[in-house]
């Protein structure tokens, strides 16, 4: 019975990513419930009860038997549930935080904005000592945002911007309420509406079988010509050389991204060389590491205790 947690001792978890050293982030000291170790220092795999995982390599899984519960570091779960050895029926669970959420809506304002007030050309102007207005902004309404993903990220995302005088539409594959300044399409055919009415494109989807490649050369075709993509989703949505060709033919006018389908986004990628790309290293919005383990540490609880925890994701569906 050594496995079975006596209610005082912490439970065991490890810490499993190809890409990221989970061990010096995601501390969180005052944190009793839990204890998660890397690979290298777990004498025994059959005792490691949960995972903390991002961007686990194909076999991860595989060496420990008694896994109970996986938990993403991010909203998005993608490179657990695609991880081969993801075995059936262990929870999988995501991070839900409305910090993280609060954050991106400012970020995607930040591009929205940029685009909008033709910030890079203002900003390159007084780098060159030049006092010098833009354009004229265009009206409100003529910037219709639109936003594909409304979960808790696109809910705060569209919020925010609504807050600041832009018409909001959003895609949601479940349909849902409008709000004040936010228009919510529904169903089939609701990600091409969104794209036929929008000046700017926020994509905020999480990665499924489904949603791969979705913003691609027959997608920009449907936007208004000179729209604007705002890429803060995953790499794998974008289909990189239907981008460029669309920025090319003027179809769109810029882009935004953070995430690349590599990342880091290799030296010398086409996309460093384009001045109509701003470039961010996938960084919009992370969770506190504290924040990460309270959640890890309350699922771990609900599990060991028999009950469903928050924040599951169905791993076929992918979030
Ligand atoms: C970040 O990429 C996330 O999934 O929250």
């Amino acid at each position: 019975m050594k496995d079975v947690p006596t209610g005082t001792e912490p439970v065991l978890g490890v810490y499993l990513s190809t890409t990221i050293d989970l061990k010096s982030r995601y501390v969180s000291p005052g944190e009793t419930r839990v204890r998660l170790l890397p690979p290298e220092e777990i004498e025994d795999p059959s005792a490691v009860q949960f995972a903390l995982a991002w961007r686990p390599a194909p076999d991860d899984f595989t060496r420990y038997p008694n896994l109970k519960l996986i938990s993403s570091i991010a909203a998005g779960v993608d490179s657990i549930t695609n991880c081969p050895s993801l075995p059936e029926g262990v929870a999988v669970v995501r991070v839900r935080d409305e910090a993280q959420a609060s954050r991106m809506a400012a970020f995607a304002a930040w591009h929205v904005v940029t685009h909008h007030r033709h910030m890079t050309e203002l900003l390159a102007n007084a780098a060159e000592g030049r006092w010098q207005r833009a354009a004229a902004p265009e009206p409100f309404h003529d910037w219709t945002v639109g936003i594909l993903g409304y979960g808790l990220m696109g809910r705060t995302v569209a919020r925010g911007l609504a807050a600041l005088g832009y018409p909001v539409i959003a895609a949601s594959r479940r349909g849902g309420e409008g709000e004040p300044g936010i228009e919510v399409v529904g169903g089939e055919g609701s990600m091409r509406e969104v794209a036929r009415r929008s000046k700017v494109l926020i994509n905020l989807l999480p990665l499924t079988e489904h949603t791969r490649d979705v913003l691609n050369a027959d997608f920009f075709a449907q936007m208004p010509k000179g729209a604007v993509l705002v890429q803060l989703g995953r790499g794998e949505h974008l289909v990189e050389d239907d981008l460029l060709e669309a920025l090319d033919s003027g179809q769109l006018s810029a882009a935004s991204l953070d995430v690349f389908r590599t990342e880091p986004l290799p030296e010398g990628h086409v996309f460093w060389s384009r001045p109509d790309i701003i470039i961010t290293p996938h960084t919009a919005s992370d969770t506190t590491p504290q924040e990460v383990i309270r959640q890890l540490a309350d699922a771990v609880e609900e599990v060991m205790a028999g009950r469903s925890p928050a924040n599951l994701v169905d791993p076929h569906a992918g979030y």
